[in-house]
């Protein structure tokens, strides 16, 4: 047996029958000895049931029919319509430290497959895979998946779906017999992507109880699954989508499948994402080791398409007195495109609107101690552009059919040598000749047929965009790049290699965004999620938040601004710089920290909260999303700290509402000293807030 594990979870691979099968995958278990290794043996073994084959039921890595599985197989391929069966044998199987690495042969089929599992320090395990072709004729492989066993009492099934403006959104359901599943093929993750898959007991919430999830670390299409077998067995599993003819193996060659990431909670949701974000912020490329980060304006919705110099000047100066560090210019400042149907594909900058270049705005954004960033659409065209009346041979297409529009764009062929270079060298052009130090990267339309030469290229054209961006970084050293599309439509834990933020949504209606930016946070943390304070009237729900709910939602990510803030009062314009300076003051501690979402709250309200690594500080928000049900004061408890230090409790008055529908404050109300126990068990009276208003707490050890 091989037994990985880590602080809070195991997995353990058992060999028989010349194959490998999962014996154990979720809580941590001690060491196993011969004699425990062989009860567990037996421990596990199903009996052979009526009317199946003569073979016990055993949760096998790659899941083959001819050893009597009965489910989904780990792979699906064949040779021209012969070699579709599979029956691999185990060649070795070995452990170093914390990671096996396990070699298959099919002898018929003629294909070896490696898989190595890594479990991280942090609880999260690592999955790869390879296979090749050991034969003479080309393989046609149709998809490779992960499986991971999941235990009886994982019952139910959390996944996420979404559209524009409203990404991320959980769906929990019971697990039933069949196949339950989640199939992207946009071409990018997508608006509608289960960011990851958790499998979950009923009674599992986010402070307590088992969970298992399983996610691809990719940006291209997707498969995620869960099965339940009629045998008893249940099975978490994930893949890249490939389309038919996307992958023809050739004598010798491999396919290496992208990543996936899995991870096992014994402490609620709450612990999966602890567990990705330990890994994510233990990896040494990890963002916030180079630099914390920079407060943002984003001046797209500030002025669309409206660019002068003197407008954003006039933007600037406002940003410089709030503190903004980053202003980013968006869409509209190249080629022809004054609007969204003209002019993506031509990345100079345009003297219609730009007569002197960048380089003066830069150079004012600069001279106030503010970066410059910009944005960037390179995979698209449009069709009324220099790029496509050059070459109308560089879009993705079934040879002799123009593909549907989506926002007047084709989609560029990255994966043609002379379409990727054109990207690269004016991308380039652009960061030689300006000072940035960011890029937007949007990316506003799915591929609808994503074809190169009347080949499936969507894993090729995924594998181009990772290779653009790591060639930019790498001519342009300390370059950071944000993953858009259109939105939040690549969000991904294949993308965070690559990328150092996302935008989250272009949704910015703060109560819209609480619940896109929880769920986007299961995986992923604040740090790489932008954030932005939007205008008083929003412009997607054309809903007026109070200024404290928008900064206050928009404090728990790389925060930001998206709004001409010279049309904000003096009023709004207090309170930014508020926010802004408790952002700078605190961000170390919200991009670190251990995420806290309470289960036990009356009323229609979330709590979210970040308590340090060792204790000492936390920060809360409590915001009341819809009217209470109870007019009373409400009861909230404050989990995650040290339970005998006593801490300091206050609320941040300056972003926190002012306005409350009760007669008097609770009796503590604004600060009250309480130990970590207390705080958690008994809790705070909080004063009746209306509806789409939220308290800031600070608490620190005194
Ligand atoms: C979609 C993005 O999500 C927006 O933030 C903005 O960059 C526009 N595209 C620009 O066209």
């Amino acid at each position: 047996m091989i037994h990985l594990r880590q602080s809070r979870s195991s997995i353990i691979f058992s060999e028989s029958d010349e194959t490998l099968s999962i014996l154990h995958w979720g809580k941590k278990i001690g060491d196993l000895n011969a004699a425990a290794e062989k009860a567990l043996a037996v421990a596990t073994q199903k009996p052979h049931f009526h009317g199946g084959l003569d073979v016990a039921p055993r949760n096998l890595i790659l899941r083959e029919h001819s050893r009597g599985f009965i489910g989904h197989p780990a792979l699906r391929g064949h040779r021209n319509g012969v070699a579709a069966s599979n029956h691999f044998k185990l060649k070795s199987a070995s452990q170093k430290d914390q990671s096996m690495v396990a070699l298959f042969h099919d002898e018929i089929a003629e294909l070896e497959i490696t898989l190595t599992y890594t479990l991280t320090p942090s609880d999260v395990l690592l999955i790869d895979a390879s296979v090749k072709n050991l034969g003479t004729t080309d393989y046609f492989l149709e998809h490779f998946l992960y499986w991971l066993p999941l235990a009886e009492q994982a019952d139910e099934l959390l996944d996420f779906y979404g559209h524009w403006t409203k990404e991320r959104q959980p769906q929990r359901r019971e697990i039933g017999y069949g196949l339950t599943s989640r199939e992207g093929f946009e071409g990018r993750s997508g608006h509608d992507y289960t960011i990851t898959q958790v499998a979950l007991n009923h009674s599992t919430n986010f402070r307590s109880g088992e969970a298992w999830s399983l996610a691809m670390a990719w940006s291209g299409n997707n498969i995620h699954h869960v099965e339940r077998l009629i045998d008893g067995s249940k099975a978490i599993g994930a893949g890249e989508y490939l389309l038919p003819g996307e992958v023809i193996l050739k004598p010798g060659e491999s396919y290496e499948a992208p990543r996936a990431i899995a991870s096992f909670s014994d402490q609620g949701l709450d612990g999966i994402t602890s567990n990705h974000y330990d890994w994510i912020r233990s990896r040494s490329n990890h963002i916030t080791k180079v630099r914390p980060r920079p407060l943002t304006l984003n001046m797209w919705e500030a002025v669309y398409f409206n660019h002068s110099f003197e407008g954003i000047k006039k933007i600037v100066d406002k940003a410089a007195e709030i503190g903004v560090e980053r202003v980013v210019l968006d869409d509209g400042w190249f080629g022809s495109r004054r609007t969204d149907n003209k002019g993506l594909g031509d990345w100079v900058v345009s003297k219609d609107v730009w007569p002197d270049g960048l380089q003066p705005i830069i150079k004012y954004i600069n001279d106030k101690g503010i970066e410059f960033g910009l944005w960037f659409e390179g995979e698209m065209v449009n069709a009324d552009s220099d790029l496509y009346r050059a070459h109308p041979d560089w879009i993705l297409q079934e040879p002799g059919r123009i593909p549907v529009e989506g926002r007047w764009q084709q989609v560029l062929d990255l994966t043609k040598e002379g379409a990727y270079n054109h990207v690269l060298n004016q991308v380039d052009a652009v960061l030689s000749e300006n000072n940035i130090a960011y890029i937007k990267w949007d990316h506003n339309r799915h591929l609808s047929d994503p074809i190169s030469d009347g080949r499936a290229v969507v894993r090729k054209q995924t594998q181009a965009i990772y290779r653009l961006f790591d060639e930019l970084k790498r001519r342009h050293p300390g370059l950071e790049i944000e993953s858009c599309a259109s939105g939040g439509g690549r969000v991904d834990l294949g993308m965070i290699e690559h990328a150092d933020r996302f935008w989250t949504s272009d949704q910015n209606d703060a109560l819209e965004r609480q619940q896109i930016q929880r769920w986007t946070g299961l995986v992923i943390p604040p740090e790489f999620l932008g954030t932005h304070v939007g205008p008083t009237v929003g412009h997607q729900m054309h809903r007026t938040h109070n200024i404290s709910f928008r900064v206050i939602n928009a404090l728990f990510g790389h925060a930001g601004i998206e709004w001409n803030v010279t049309e904000a009062s003096d009023e709004e314009i207090a309170t930014l710089k508020s926010y802004v300076a408790f952002y700078k003051k605190n961000r170390d501690l919200l991009h670190s920290g251990d995420v806290v979402r309470s289960d036990v709250l009356v009323g229609n309200a979330q709590m979210y909260g970040t308590v340090a690594k060792d204790k000492k500080r936390a920060i809360f928000s409590y915001m009341q999303l819809t009217s209470a049900d109870n007019f009373g004061p409400l009861v909230a408890t404050f989990e995650g700290l040290d339970s005998k230090t006593t801490y300091t409790f206050k609320v941040v008055e300056e972003l926190s509402s002012q306005d409350f529908l009760q007669k008097s404050h609770p009796g503590w109300w604004p600060s009250v000293a309480m130990t970590g126990e207390q705080l958690a068990n008994i809790g705070l009276q909080l004063p009746v807030l209306k509806p789409e208003s939220g308290l800031l707490f600070e608490i620190v050890a005194s």
